[in-house]
């Protein structure tokens, strides 16, 4: 066990014994209406009837061909959903709702300034603008099927608009968080081998237009230093006509999207008849080793999982109004504001900037003026919401039927403050618990059917069979009061295909750990392992109590400790470097960096300072550590191990337990009284 796992082992022993919530029931007039109010739900997708319970996930969709195959295991961890059948993701998410919602909206776009209209896109305007798009990307740049592009884009329509285009053509697209640096979007070219870069000029955030095209010459710069050079930069531009970027753009390279554009006034390009198993997207997510890997989602599997869990466990109806405050630069975006909610026909929401801008009433007032009636955010983004206003929400008029937590594990009293003050008690509130890997959500409450409660994820969705081991394997049974490994039993048609170029590393990191016979061909035998610690209740609710891995989890964010540690070795002056998570009152968790220096240099503000900004510029702003603490040593075990245990007990200020077997066990105090004080 690393020193990383003793850390999180002891905090998760300290989470077992916070008290048991209180079961909270759904409201009758959510049940009233909701999507799933059978409880035959859970027969239909017991054990008994896997996999073929999926056929009604599938069956919301429109297939060209139906599949032959439900489930092929012939190559496990490799699992292949609804094989033969052939469907295209964009006509599934835009060309079939125009029969019936030609005229209804599909995207509202929300610009940050406030007094900026809201541009709403009708389903028909989104199928021709998605067309003309998928028009340039097929005959100006010359993409086909199973090309890369990476996307650089910030949270504006034009985002969800390149993703359909791309499904349309089978362009397998790769959208880098915006808020990442142009360094972290270089090197996802690179791995990606992405033949075009589509960024934006300009967006904002936090009341300030940012030069976002800026970051795109940094991108390819870095791309190139790792043999990749992508042909193309294309350029939305944040105000069509004006171009908002001091940068200057590269003749040959660069081209503006909206002078292209109207070349292509009236162009249409059939939808690609895609095979179910074909990739859909690639996202980005930290592991354990140093660089990101990017997760390959499927064609029908994914759709299928996003459709199915969009609607049973958002409860999206084709008449609501959605909005999910994450960014589509992350998973939840991808599955649960595009692909889930377009593919039922919703109204969704794509807000471009902060949510306490310009105060933290905004949210309120959006969804005031949209009728927004299903809302979903992360615990970081209620923790600020509550900080900038206790009693603010009840002031607006708002109406939410049904919420939802994602990210990180939430603080029961948070809860309490997201059920009575934003969701006025009227709300169901449903804490779902998932990963980029697993494409959509694993345990949850079924809203209308499941009581809620507050600080526990639920148990497994139906279909989604979890179970934890201990270190050795052992179940651990519900209510056992242990902290454990969260595992996933059986496949389910949302789980990445495998790891973009290292499928090695899908069977090494995800299931290795419990396999029970590598050469057996029965899903049974591959539990899929989620790197989370969590504690079965007796009552079969799942609470999760963060990574067990070297993952930092800051404000839902996925932070490698290797990726800060390695930013920081770029400094010059720095030998060593320790990252390690820190609770945050607003966060949840944020790095706080141990660096050591090589001889002769001295320890300065200037330099702390100057670390944090390169873990900054070299991954973007959240990695930007609280504290950077410059050490004479790092404490550090007889086989040269650096303890970041000891580290982690240091900046939290509890007991470092015993440290007499280090190799240098004095540094202890002296770390203690630089950091302390
Ligand atoms: C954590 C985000 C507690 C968990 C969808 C997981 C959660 C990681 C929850 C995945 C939740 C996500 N309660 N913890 N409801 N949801 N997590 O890949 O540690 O960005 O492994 O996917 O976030 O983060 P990712």
């Amino acid at each position: 066990m690393s020193s990383q796992n003793q850390g999180e082992t002891t905090e998760a022993q300290l989470a077992v014994h916070w008290k048991e919530e209180e079961l909270i029931q759904p409201p009758p007039s959510f049940i009233a209406q909701a999507n799933v109010a059978d409880p035959g739900i859970f027969e239909r997708f017991s054990e008994k009837n896997f996999p073929e319970c999926y056929h009604e996930y599938a069956n919301l969709l429109d297939w060209y061909k139906p599949w032959t195959k439900t489930l092929d295991t012939s190559n496990p961890p490799f699992w292949k959903w609804f094989v033969g059948g052939e469907l295209n993701v964009c006509y599934n998410c835009v060309d079939r709702h125009l029969a019936t919602n030609r005229n209804k909206t599909a995207l509202h776009f929300v610009p940050e300034p406030e007094q900026e209209p809201i541009q709403h896109v009708t389903y028909q305007e989104l199928w021709v603008r998605v067309n003309e798009f998928a028009a340039l990307l097929r005959d100006v740049c010359g993409l086909k099927k199973g090309d890369r592009v990476t996307l650089h884009l910030p949270m504006t329509a034009e985002l969800p608009i390149t993703m359909l285009a791309c499904a349309r053509l089978g362009v397998i697209h790769s959208q880098v968080f915006s808020g990442f640096s142009g360094q972290a979007c270089g090197e996802r070219i690179a791995d990606s081998q992405s033949r075009v870069l589509i960024t934006m000029d300009a967006y904002y955030r936090g009341g300030k237009l940012l030069d976002h095209k800026k970051l795109a010459d940094i991108a390819v710069d870095k791309s190139k230093d790792e043999g990749v050079v992508p042909e193309k930069v294309l350029i939305w531009q944040r105000y069509p006509g004006k171009y908002s970027s001091e940068t200057p753009l590269i003749p040959g390279r660069d081209f503006i999207i909206n002078e292209l554009l109207p070349d292509l006034r009236g162009r249409r390009v059939e939808p690609e008849h895609m095979g179910s198993t074909d990739p859909l997207f690639l996202m980005y997510t930290s592991g354990s080793t140093g660089r990101p890997k990017a997760c390959q989602h499927s064609t029908g599997g994914y759709l299928a999982y996003v459709t199915g869990t969009s609607k049973y466990i958002q409860d999206i109806h084709p008449e609501d109004v959605y909005w999910c405050m994450a960014d589509i630069g992350w998973i939840t975006g991808h599955s649960y504001i595009v692909y889930g909610p377009l593919a039922l026909g919703a109204s969704s929401v794509v807000y471009e900037g902060v949510p306490t801008f310009p105060d933290a009433g905004r949210p309120w007032r959006i969804a005031e003026d949209l009728g927004v009636n299903i809302f979903h955010t992360s615990p970081t983004a209620i923790r600020a919401l509550r900080r900038a206003g206790e009693d603010l929400p009840l002031k607006y008029n708002h109406h939410f039927k049904h919420m939802t937590t994602v990210g990180e594990p939430i603080e029961p009293a948070v809860w309490h403050w997201y059920y009575d003050v934003i969701g006025k008690k009227e709300a169901v509130i449903v804490d779902t618990w998932w990963q980029t890997e697993t494409g959509g959500f694993l345990c949850s409450t079924v809203p209308a059917l499941q009581a809620m409660k507050p600080g526990s994820g639920g148990p497994g969705i139906p279909g989604i069979y979890p179970v934890i081991f201990d270190d050795e394997g052992n179940e651990l049974p519900a209510g056992s009061g242990k902290a454990g490994n969260i595992c996933i039993r059986n496949p389910w048609p949302g789980l990445m295909q495998t790891i973009w170029g290292d499928p090695d590393r899908m069977v090494r990191v995800y299931f290795d750990r419990y396999c029970k016979n590598p050469n057996s061909k029965d899903w049974r035998d591959w539990p899929y392992v989620a790197g989370d610690g969590a504690v079965f209740a007796a009552d079969g609710y799942f609470r999760i109590l963060g990574r067990i891995d070297d993952v930092i989890n800051v404000a839902g964010h996925r932070l490698g400790t290797k990726e800060l540690e390695s930013a920081a070795l770029n400094v010059p002056e720095v030998a060593e470097a320790a990252a390690i998570p820190v609770p945050d009152e607003l966060k949840g968790r944020v790095p706080e960096l141990y660096v050591s220096l090589k001889p002769g240099y001295k320890a300065s503000p200037e330099l702390s300072q100057r670390i944090a900004q390169a873990l900054s510029d070299t991954i973007g702003p959240i990695a930007r550590p609280k504290n950077v603490w410059i050490v004479p040593d790092m404490p550090k075990t007889r086989s040269g191990k650096i303890m970041r245990r000891v580290l982690t007990a240091i900046s939290t200020k509890s007991n470092t337990g015993d440290i007499t077997t280090l190799a240098n066990p004095d540094v202890v105090e002296e770390i203690r009284k630089t950091v302390q004080g």
